[in-house]
Parts: C-alpha cells; structure tokens; sequence
C-alpha cells in the first residue's frame, strides 16, 4: 500500500513531547517519504522471549498512527539460526504486525549472495540448534552442509567428551569425512557447544579440509580452508539481567586456542552489524521495501536504525551515513557509549517518535 499523499490544504500534525502525541501543523510541504527505520531485535523490540511493551507501540505509530501515514520499516538483527521465514512467522504471531521475510535481515541472511560459490562443495556450517542451520544453508544453496554433531557422529573420538544425545543423533548425516574435503567453515549462529566446535574448526582448518588427515603447514596448502563468522557480538541483551555472551566471544575463544596451537590467528571473513557488507545489504534491501510501498527510493537522509548496542547498531549505522539513535533497553543502559548516535531515546517508542518528530519539523522549516 502506497504511502498517503499529504496534500498541501490538509495540516500535518506535530508531536507534542510534553503530551507524548501530535498535534496540527499546517505549515508542513511533502516531497517524498519523509523517512524509514532499520529496527535491531534484542534489546529493542524483544528480549529473550519477551516483547518490550514500547515495541507494539512504536511499531503503531509507524503502521499509520503518525501524520505521514504508514511508514516504511525494515528488521536487521545479528541473531539467527533458523529460516527467515519461521523467524518472521514468530516475530509477527509476537509483536501483532506482519514481518515479511522482505523486510526481515538476519545475521545469515547475506550468505545467499555466496552459496552458488559453494553450491556443490562441502562446507561446515555452525551454530543454532541441532541441524536447524543445516537446513538453512540448504535453502540458500549450499547443497552440501555439514555439522560439528555429523563428524562426532562418523567418528565419537572427535571429541571424547561429548556423547550425542539421541535427539542430536536423529539430526545427523551419515558422511565418511575422509572422502569429503571441507573447504569453507561458516559460523551461522551462536554455538551450542563450543568445545566441539572450536576442536572441529581447529582439525578442518590443520588438516586442509581432511578431518583426521595429516596436518599441514598453512603456508604449504593450496587452497586454505576458508573461515566466515556471521556475527561480531562480544555481547548482547537477553531476558537475563546482564548481558550475554555472543558469537564474537565464541570466535575469540577459538581465535586464542588456535593461536596457541599454531602461533598466529587465522585470517576470516566477518559479516553482520557493524560491518560495511552487512549494512550495503540492508541499504539495498530497505530501497527494496520503500520502492516497494511508495513507488520512490528514500531520500537517504531520512534512514533512521534503532540500535541498543554501540558497538554494532550505531557504529553501523553512523558509517552507513544514516541516523543513529541508542536506547536504553538493552546492552547500552546509560553512560558514555563506544560510539556517539545521533540520539539517545529510553525506549524504541521514544526513538520513533522523535525521528518523526525531526521529519516534520524539517517539512515545517521548508
Ligand atoms: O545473537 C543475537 C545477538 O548477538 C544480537 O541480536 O538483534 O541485537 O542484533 P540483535
Ligand atoms: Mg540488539
């Protein structure tokens, strides 16, 4: 549905902070969609399983309740580890407004611009549970993915210290690992167990690909096995009362044993917030979703991301150009953060209306 032309005969309201709603403001000239929002999920909209009560609120506003009518939002989390449909299907039954996989990017999603790379060359694909991510891969075209669990299940002395469950063993896949070169490991998602993994990493990377093969001097093989991380978090905001621990520290644990193995750290590809292909990415995709609802690409100075954390949400977004605003609802709870946003709102509600608040005033100044 197109955005409501405003024409010029009709007021625009103006928000009134003191009483936290919009009031009339005939002054306002409309050219194009005035703005749209790049909203982060954890500590934002949800944390662990719990809708933060200023997330349906804000997502009303920008579903109509505001003078520019509905406006164009997309989602970009770090988090993952299943399609982007199911995550869509959850986050719509959760907040009460359709998520379309359209506007949804998670912190995997950018790896289907790499699959036909891969398409028939076997990979090792990490994190999430069971085999969730296995599937996922497969839907983006990775058509040979393997897990950590699918070597411990060819051969348990992988890692001795781990016995599979039997609901971990229904997820594996019957390969023999000595016929099937490994060229590329891609962490998806948060790790269950990263003993396992950081070992399995440590063999395939050693070994050339070969688990269990001879190792080989890095600066002797041909074609080192590639190491792509999906996302940076050190931390992140769950239900818990401090924060978590995320992928970025489950990379630095294996970037310390590797390290101590073989002297140096081995070299990796990262995506995810705040780096520059995750937000390319995202930049395309909102154009997508904007085109797709006003029939206009947006003025770019009108992107607004909606961040709890410094280090990805803002440091992201204030590199991409964009505006940034910092809430208090999530990793960041106040003080001097890492990195400056343009704004800081105690809440996503707050940070939504004051970005329309800035747009009409803008329109008011024209
Ligand atoms: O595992 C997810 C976490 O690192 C952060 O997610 O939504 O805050 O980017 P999000
Ligand atoms: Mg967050």
């Amino acid at each position: 549905m197109a955005l409501r032309p405003f024409n010029l005969s009709r007021s625009v309201l103006r928000f009134n902070p003191a009483r936290r709603q919009f009031q009339n403001d005939a002054t306002a000239k409309l050219q194009k969609p005035p703005l749209a929002f790049v909203f982060d999920i954890d500590g934002v909209l949800i944390r662990g399983e719990d809708v933060l009560p200023s997330a349906k609120r804000a997502l009303a506003i920008l579903e109509g309740n505001n003078p520019f009518g509905k406006l164009p939002y997309i989602l970009l989390t770090n988090g993952g580890g299943v399609s982007e449909k199911a995550r869509c299907q959850k986050l719509t039954e959760k907040l009460g407004f359709e998520i379309r996989p359209t506007q949804y990017i998670q912190a995997h999603t950018i790896l289907k611009t790499l699959s036909s790379k891969y398409e028939d060359t076997p990979v090792l694909v990490l994190g999430g549970k069971l085999d969730q991510v296995r599937k996922v891969a497969i839907d983006y075209g990775f058509k040979r993915a393997y897990t950590s669990l699918d070597f411990l299940s060819w051969n348990p002395s992988v890692w001795p210290f781990h016995q599979l469950t039997p609901s971990e063993t229904l997820a594996t896949k019957q390969v023999d690992f000595f016929k099937t070169p490994i060229s590329a490991v891609f962490v998806f998602h948060d790790p269950r167990n990263w003993a396992l993994d950081v070992q399995v990493i440590c063999d395939v990377i050693q070994s050339g690909g070969f688990v269990g093969g001879p190792y080989v001097p890095l600066d002797q093989q041909k074609n080192p096995v590639e190491l792509v991380f999906c996302n940076p978090d050190l931390i992140w905001r769950s239900d818990f009362s401090t924060p978590r621990l995320g992928q970025g520290a489950f990379k630095e644990a294996f970037q310390a044993v590797f390290k101590a193995l073989t002297g140096s750290e081995y070299p990796h590809v990262q995506f995810g917030k705040p780096t520059r292909a995750t937000y390319d990415y995202a930049t395309t995709v909102l154009h997508r979703r904007v085109q797709e609802m006003t029939g206009h690409p947006p003025a770019l100075s009108s992107i607004y991301m909606i961040g709890d954390n410094p280090e990805s949400d803002i440091a992201g977004a204030n590199a991409a150009n964009w505006n940034s605003v910092l809430v208090k609802t999530g990793v960041f709870d106040g003080g001097v953060p890492t990195h400056q946003p343009t704004h800081v709102a105690e809440d996503v509600e707050e940070a939504v209306t004051w970005a329309i608040g800035v747009e009409l005033d803008k329109l008011r100044q024209k």
